[in-house]
């Protein structure tokens, strides 16, 4: 069974006065705290153990708001692992080692917003799926994102963070799935010029492997980075409930 990691550490920075005394993830989309989403998103996959990576000035107010995941559904179990310093979703990613026990598991950053369901992906990842699959959309501004080239077999081709020149209009949003060697990936990794542990590079060690697979993402997705796509990504969630 795939594991899930939700990564809500950060510090939100690029989000201040409104991110100054809480947690970006824990802010409202217009009627439920942004983690809420990600959370959707990895049930209707199947997932049902899942690790929240949180910041440690934020930790008590997620287990106050989301306490053991038995209100999210029978056989739901959240667990919380504190990341100290925001060290990248890479490193954020390394705190699941002893959840993930040796399990496959799926990362989401919990500032993303999808509407599509993932349950067809994991379930054959879960089956027989080796290596990464990143999921991808393609997107008018990909200069802003790691962007991601693949072959018509859905191969990544190439993988690079916010480059000048895309290669391709696709972006890699904030969910991925992982074999069991992520780890020892992940402890090859060396920090970033920005200081930290890299996503881009850990998919860069799949694709040296030739095994790096994109999925593709057909609904909305809608990361929450800046003041005006948390905006759209309330007016999204506006327009899904009152439908
Ligand atoms: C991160 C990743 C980037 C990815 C994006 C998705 O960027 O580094 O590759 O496309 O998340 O939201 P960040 O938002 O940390 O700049």
């Amino acid at each position: 069974m795939i594991k899930g990691v939700i990564l809500a550490g950060g510090a939100g920075t690029r989000l201040h006065p409104i991110t100054k005394v809480t947690s970006k993830q824990l802010l409202p989309l217009y009627n439920k705290p942004m983690i809420y989403f990600p959370i959707q998103t990895l049930l209707e996959a199947g997932v049902k153990e899942i690790l929240i990576i949180v910041a440690p000035e934020h930790s008590g107010d997620f287990i106050n708001l989301l306490g053991s995941g038995k209100q999210f559904g029978e056989g739901v179990k959240f667990s919380y692992e504190v990341q100290d310093q925001p060290l990248g979703l890479a490193h954020g990613l390394g705190l699941a080692r002893d959840f993930a026990k040796g399990s496959k598991c799926s990362l989401i950053l919990g500032d993303n917003l999808f509407t599509d369901s993932f349950k067809k992906e994991f379930d054959e990842f879960d089956e027989s799926g080796e290596g990464a699959v990143i999921f991808a959309t393609e997107v008018p501004d990909a200069r802003r994102f790691g962007v991601i080239e693949f072959d018509d077999q859905m191969n990544a081709v190439s993988i690079e963070e916010k480059p000048e020149n895309p290669k391709s209009n696709y972006a890699q949003t904030g969910l991925y799935i992982y074999d069991e060697y992520v780890f020892d990936y992940i402890d090859q990794l060396t920090p970033s010029a920005r200081g930290e542990l890299e996503i881009t590079d850990l998919h860069k060690i799949y694709l040296a492997k030739d095994q790096l697979k994109a999925g593709i993402v057909e609904g909305v997705w809608q990361d929450t980075g800046t003041f005006e796509s948390m905006f759209e990504a309330a007016e999204i969630v506006k327009n899904m409930e009152n439908k």
